[in-house]
């Protein structure tokens, strides 16, 4: 095993990489894609509070502890969760913190890709031109058009698998560096004329008020668990992505800051985007709560809208593909860095991880035809897989790596690491920590999961 400084997967260049590489992971189809159907689904503004407030109270003090683990251990999540189980002396049951995320990514991988061949349809779509002038109707039916074709979304998902292999093979810094610095600066821009379309609209007061009224009778226990379940999916969190990333993480860089850095930029991202569909939504009639179709259905429409409205929307789903191939990347490298650490070759392993995330995909391709009948307490394969991973898995992945940076390291071997100045800072971090961020966790768990 290797234990030099910056251990055997190299080090991002600068900080402002490590921002960018973990903004590539965070910002995705989670934002973009999930944050505005589940927030339809669940009745808007008082979800949407929920949600915030566990990004703040979950999401940041983990994330800290995620990067931290990482850049102190300087492997594979699972090795470094060994490292540090020994080093601090804790049980080595904190061990599965490692397994337990390997595990969350092959599934999370799996539907994610299907999903993101969905972005890449699209952008053949735009650039056909069928778009042109589209109605809510249209969009519909094109959408409903594709998920009727497994074949179809066969080849997409294994078009998009193939594409994340390709990157991870060679290495997370060479691929990925370069792709991100451009394109997710590509993307904020995009959205912002978006926006500037969604000001526009009749529907933009009712999408505000939608997405920020508050009205707590439409907030059911489930709804408190997805809210929960999506701050940790959308940030990354509980599965090693971030730790994974974090031990490429320069050790002058300050934790906080850059952690804070990304938590905004993934939220802004989210509402934007939530803005934007829900603007559609209501300006033309539709469903907020019309499932994982929604941003299929909405976006097409505000893009026949606008002057040279097709090469805007290429551009767009181009664009929200490479936030998800960014995203994809991250959640298959906790896997294959722990496979090279086993003396694997970085493409053979990421040949056996996409390989078998691919093959468990074919479940969720079924999911939107075939098998659209065949459910488990109510869902789909897809639906299963998907709130295994976001509203069990991923929080109970957090609070353990909550558990064990408070209650099972030295506050000394923290403090080195993380450099906080402020010691009130410091301190609030650690009683988010120890107590808010695994209590919130927990509370959620039982009253939302227990019948
Ligand atoms: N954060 C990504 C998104 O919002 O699309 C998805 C994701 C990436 C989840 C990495 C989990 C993960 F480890
Ligand atoms: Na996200």
């Amino acid at each position: 095993m290797n234990s030099d400084k910056t251990g055997m997967h190299g080090v991002w260049s600068n900080r402002w990489t490590f921002i960018l590489a973990a903004t590539g992971s965070a910002v995705g189809l989670g934002n973009i894609w999930k944050f505005p159907y589940i927030t339809g689904e669940n009745g808007g503004g008082a979800f949407v509070l929920v949600y915030l407030v566990c990004i703040l109270a979950a999401g940041i003090p983990v994330m800290m502890a995620e990067v931290l683990l990482g850049r102190k251990g300087r492997m594979s999540p699972i090795n470094t969760m060994r490292q540090m189980t020994d080093e601090q002396n804790a049980p080595r049951f904190f061990r599965s913190i490692g397994w337990m995320g390997a595990v969350s990514g092959f599934f999370i991988l799996s539907f994610y890709s299907v999903i993101a061949g969905w972005t890449l349809a699209y952008v053949v779509k735009m650039a056909s031109g069928i778009f042109d002038g589209a109605d809510a109707e249209l969009a519909g039916n094109e959408f409903g058009g594709m998920l009727g074709s497994p074949g179809l979304l066969l080849l997409l998902h294994t078009l998009f698998m193939i594409l994340t292999g390709i990157v991870i093979s060679r290495g997370v810094h060479k691929g990925l560096e370069n792709g991100v610095r451009l394109m997710m600066p590509l993307l904020f821009m995009m959205l912002i004329l978006l926006f500037g379309y969604a000001l526009t609209t009749p529907g933009f007061g009712a999408a505000i008020a939608f997405l920020f009224t508050l009205d707590f009778s439409k907030l059911s226990t489930t709804s408190v668990v997805v809210a929960l379940g999506h701050s940790f999916f959308t940030l990354s969190l509980g599965m090693g992505a971030i730790m994974a990333y974090g031990a490429y993480m320069p050790k002058q860089a300050s934790l906080g800051r850059t952690v804070l850095a990304v938590g905004f930029l993934d939220t802004l991202v989210a509402l934007v985007a939530g803005v934007v569909v829900f603007s559609v939504v209501f300006s033309n009639g539709l469903e907020p709560g019309a499932g994982p179709g929604l941003m299929f259905q909405t976006l097409p429409v505000a893009f026949a809208a606008l002057p040279a409205g097709d090469l805007i929307g290429t551009v767009f789903f181009v664009l929200v593909a490479v936030a998800a191939w960014s995203s994809a990347i991250s959640i298959a490298e906790p896997a294959v860095a722990w496979s090279v650490e086993k003396g694997i070759s970085r493409f053979k392993g990421t040949l056996v991880v996409c390989g078998l995330s691919w093959l468990l995909g074919l479940g969720t391709v079924l999911s939107f035809n075939e098998w659209s009948e065949v459910t488990l307490f109510g869902k789909t394969f897809f639906g299963t897989l998907d709130f295994l991973t976001s509203n069990i898995l991923l929080p109970l992945g957090g609070i353990l790596i909550a558990v064990f940076v408070g209650w099972f390291m030295s506050r000394e071997a923290i403090g080195t690491e993380a450099r906080i100045q402020s010691p009130v800072l410091f301190g609030l971090w650690m009683f988010m920590l120890r107590y808010v961020s695994p209590v919130a966790v927990g509370l959620i768990f039982i009253n939302g999961l227990l019948p």
